[in-house]
């Protein structure tokens, strides 16, 4: 995830301030989108200047003294690194050969290999590792067959696969910035002295209110006079160099201008009222994001893991609940030899780890200190260490062999939530391949999976919506409960697991859980009447669970469940459920925990308490 500005002034002395300035301003309110490196490119009279740098915008503003720099027309960028790994020349703008384009870029790329290849091919010269930069050498191309700028950009974006919003001046045909948008967000701010092109509109709110939203397939400029949109009609991945525009239709964008009246502090969080339900709802893009990215990567660590001894997975707090869903996964589709561990515990088994084993370490920051010390031990004993993170280039990821990252964007709150399902997704994906790979799960079997994985993210957004009114309710009577278990088998109970997590960790009430087989030896002596218990149903193992959710309710359970639509017994065991799509279960740990993050939640708001900073936890924790 990254966040883009593109800036139009209207005369040289609008907004009263040198646009360097503003662009700077507009960075810092997207800069939860992505903090790793930061650059702009501004038109002024004596033509483009583009500066970037790796690091923090406060760190690379004054570096580069942003706010000196004047002009009328100009873009930004603050990077979440995805493809190559955050420098000065993989930061944005990115270049063609001439450097009279400038492009950044917030999304992925998934064809760019393909394209920079062909572009190498016609003589293009690249200099960055990023995926952005095939944008820039596209139009470059086009021009040199003899398209306009504008219709050199349209024909580019035709070929892009994947996710973009992008910003791209053409000082050939100045004035005028160009965008494209397909999956990730782009908006339109207007105002009487500027217009605004960004990925989110707290970006631009301290100077304009009238927004457009663009939708996918929408491309066009704005320029000092003029705001374009068109709408791609068909979208033509081949790459045959012909100089035939794109077929579009214009769209009235006054249409579709409308006006808003949130706060700075109420945008910064999309409208919604804390970063932790924001990030629930950005759970879809985080997994549809991170698998379109592994899918190429990780060919090469099924391999080594299939020569593995054993695969150990390890993470601290929620991680380890991750963790733990990808040990089942690797044991129960691929036969290998998995055991999660918790990172703090590595030490207590290093006598025992050697040079057959790969230990996978779990961290959405990189940072955890107790993983980073487990992976220390572990490579003293030889072992192969991969990183599987959220954040490139983070300590874990430079002291690993090797990275997996997934894509889930910054996460502020402090509650784990889409970086958990990113990680789930990801190794959900290795445990298939691997399978497919050392013929432990039948190839059929093993395609079907992987396409029903490439639609979870549907499955997701659906699943948000329809729990999360349900939620709100339940959580009315959660918030008058001290204490409560969870209780689920199979990767029903790393599910559970984290459901509770996030009761304690923000509504702080007492959550255990238990699997649901052993509730009977000890835990079930605390229930009584009108005892809290969740029940965690995500499919085949439902009627092993019938007998537990008996023995709980003949001691004056109150029971929740979430459970897979079409369960008959649902309504005679259970007081309140979470009905949701019946998905197969070895991906279901991805889905069936939205409905505990919505639960914990809202629980929390109806106690009073701040869900983004809970007491006494930090997001990353760097002691042991
Ligand atoms: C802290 C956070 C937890 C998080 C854990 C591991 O304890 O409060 O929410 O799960 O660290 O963080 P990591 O960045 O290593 O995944």
């Amino acid at each position: 995830m990254c966040g883009i500005i593109g800036i139009v002034l209207s005369s040289s002395k609008a907004l009263s301030k040198n646009l360097g300035r503003v662009i700077r301003e507009c960075l810092k309110n997207l800069e939860y989108r992505g903090y790793d490196s930061v650059g702009f490119a501004i038109v002024s009279s004596e033509g483009l200047i583009i500066r970037k740098s790796k690091g923090k915008i406060d760190e690379v503003v004054s570096k580069l003294s942003f706010d000196e720099f004047d002009g009328i027309y100009g873009v930004g960028h603050t990077r979440w690194a995805t493809h190559g790994r955050p420098s000065d020349v993989n930061a944005h703008p990115q270049t063609d050969c001439s450097g009279k384009v400038a492009v950044v870029h917030n999304g992925i790329i998934e064809n760019y290999m393909e394209l920079r290849d062909a572009l190498i091919s016609r003589g293009h010269e690249f200099r960055s590792e990023t995926d952005t930069e095939v944008i820039a050498h596209l139009i470059e191309e086009y021009k040199r067959l003899g398209m306009s700028s504008y219709d050199a950009f349209k024909k580019a974006v035709t070929h892009l696969r994947g996710s973009y919003a992008v910003a791209v001046i053409d000082v050939d045909d100045p004035g005028k910035i160009f965008f494209a948008r397909n999956t990730s967000p782009l908006v339109i701010g207007i105002s009487r002295e500027a217009k605004f092109l960004s990925s989110d509109i707290p970006a631009f709110l301290d100077y304009s209110r009238d927004v457009i939203v663009l939708n996918d397939d929408e491309l066009g400029y704005i320029s000092k006079d003029a705001i374009v949109i068109e709408k791609l009609v068909d979208k033509d991945l081949r790459l045959e160099f012909d100089r035939v525009p794109p077929k579009t239709e214009f769209i009235d964008y006054r249409l579709r201008v409308r006006h808003i009246d949130w706060t700075p502090e109420m945008a910064k969080k999309g409208g919604y009222p804390h970063f932790m339900l924001k990030e629930i709802h950005e759970q879809p893009r985080a997994v549809a994001d991170t698998l379109i990215s592994i899918s190429k990567e990780l060919d090469n660590i099924v391999k080594l893991l299939s020569k593995a001894d054993r695969v150990l997975l390890i993470g601290s707090g929620t991680s380890y609940h991750a963790a733990l869903v990808g040990s089942l996964l690797l044991n129960e589709l691929a036969y290998v030899k998995s055991h999660a561990l918790i990172s703090s515990e590595v030490r207590w088994f290093i006598n025992s780890i050697d040079d057959d084993d790969v230990v996978i370490a779990i961290s959405q920051s990189g940072e955890t200190i107790d993983t980073l010390l487990a992976v220390r031990d572990v490579r003293g004993k030889g072992a192969l260490t991969i990183a599987l993170t959220n954040v490139i280039d983070s300590t874990l990821a430079r002291e690993s062999h090797l990275s997996i990252y997934t894509r889930a964007g910054p996460e502020i709150g402090v509650a784990a939530t889409k970086t958990y399902v990113a990680q789930v997704a990801t190794l959900s994906y290795l445990a298939i391949s691997l399978g497919g790979y050392m013929g432990t799960l039948d190839s059929n079997k093993a395609s079907e999976l992987k396409s029903e994985l490439s639609l979870i993210p549907e499955v997701m957004s659906t699943t948000i919506s329809t729990c999360e009114p349900r939620a709100r309710v339940i959580s009315g009577v959660i918030g008058t409960k001290h204490s409560m278990y969870y209780l689920g088998r199979g990767l029903g109970l790393p599910t559970s697991m984290e459901g509770a997590l996030k009761l304690k960790e923000i509504a702080y009430i007492h959550a255990e859980a238990y699997p649901a087989g052993e509730s009977k030896h000890g835990p079930i002596a605390l229930v009584d009447e009108g005892f809290p218990v969740a029940f965690t149903v995500l499919g085949d193992e439902a009627e092993l669970i019938v007998s537990n959710v008996e023995e709980m309710k003949a001691r004056g359970a109150w029971t929740l469940a979430v459970v897979p639509k079409g369960f008959e017994k649902s309504v005679k065991l259970f007081d309140y459920i979470f009905e949701l799509r019946r998905i197969s279960y070895e991906l279901a740990p991805i889905v069936y925990i939205i409905p505990y993050q919505l639960l914990a939640y809202y629980t929390a708001v109806t106690l009073g308490y701040d869900p983004d900073k809970p007491r006494n936890l930090a997001k990353t924790v760097t002691v042991v």
